[in-house]
């Protein structure tokens, strides 16, 4: 069998992750938790990035040492963006080099084009958006070879009229997503995840998720463990910068206005 791969030339031309510093923000729960375990579970090193839940981050790390990873926490409020920036050279002096971050944080308040006011896309733009660029900014100041992954949302290509903000946001982040793959190439990759469907937001449960799988071309919703696998083969992918991913059961083809 090792033959058969090697003949495909594909053996040893994957980024290696193992005992590369991993930033995952946003990592205490859900998405970034999922993420941050997979990458441990492969040898990287994780900076698990944290707002409010401490606790949860706490649990993270525990379970990442007893498996005999590594992961330190780094708690920081992206409400002020350069804190983004300052987190990554925090990282950098504690545990050295970032040459994963995975840009995973996120708000998600629900506001109306009526409703929106200019503070509110302000910081929707600060979390969402900016964050992420002045982390990505602060890491290609020192990183020679590294890789980012910023997460999207499927509805960047649509209209979503009850999280306005927010899809501005995104967009604003999907255009830096192919801004940054060139301005950091050759030396960092960047790409991005637009998830579908995947978890329902927080307080709600999978009645959320059924009640929308109609509106899914594969007409089901999807597990973290999809989104980990995205993650994956964009780190890896030697050869692959400023694309994104829509892991969203298709929904991204059907133009479609978010009620
Ligand atoms: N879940 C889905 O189905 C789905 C669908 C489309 C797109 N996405 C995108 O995928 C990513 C992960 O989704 P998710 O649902 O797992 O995310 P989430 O639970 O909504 O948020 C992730 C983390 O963002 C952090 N965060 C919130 N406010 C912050 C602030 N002011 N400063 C720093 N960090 C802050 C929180 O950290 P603390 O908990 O420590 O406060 C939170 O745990 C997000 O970017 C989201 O937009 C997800």
């Amino acid at each position: 069998m090792d033959e058969m791969i090697q003949e495909n030339g594909r053996l040893g031309e994957r980024w290696d992750i193992k005992g590369r510093i991993a930033l995952v923000t946003g990592a205490s729960k859900r998405l970034g938790r999922a993420i941050a375990l997979d990458l441990a579970c492969r040898g990287a090193r994780i900076a698990a990035h944290c707002a409010s839940s401490l606790d949860a981050a706490e649990d993270l790390a525990g379970k990442i040492r007893q498996n005999g990873g590594t992961c330190q926490i780094f708690p920081a409020d992206f409400d002020c963006p350069e804190n983004a920036g300052e987190l990554v050279r925090r990282v950098a002096a504690s545990m050295g080099t970032v040459s994963i971050l995975i840009n995973n944080a996120s708000i998600f308040d629900e506001q109306s084009f009526r409703e929106m006011s200019l503070p509110e896309i302000e910081r929707n733009l600060r979390i969402n958006a900016w964050a992420p660029m002045e982390a990505a900014r602060a890491m290609a100041a020192t990183c020679e070879d590294g890789v980012i992954i910023n997460l999207l949302d499927t509805r960047v290509l649509d209209y979503d009229r009850t999280h306005v903000p927010y899809h501005l946001s995104k967009r604003m982040l999907a255009t830096l997503n192919r801004i940054m793959a060139l301005e950091f190439a050759p030396r960092i990759r960047v790409n991005a995840i637009a998830p579908g469907l995947v978890l329902p937001p927080e307080g709600k449960d999978d009645s959320y998720l059924a009640a929308l799988a109609p509106s899914v071309p594969l007409q089901t919703w999807g597990g973290t463990q999809d989104i980990v696998d995205a993650a994956i083969y964009l780190i890896q992918a030697r050869f692959v910068t400023g694309q994104t991913l829509y892991v969203d059961g298709g929904r991204h083809m059907k133009g479609h206005v978010y009620e």
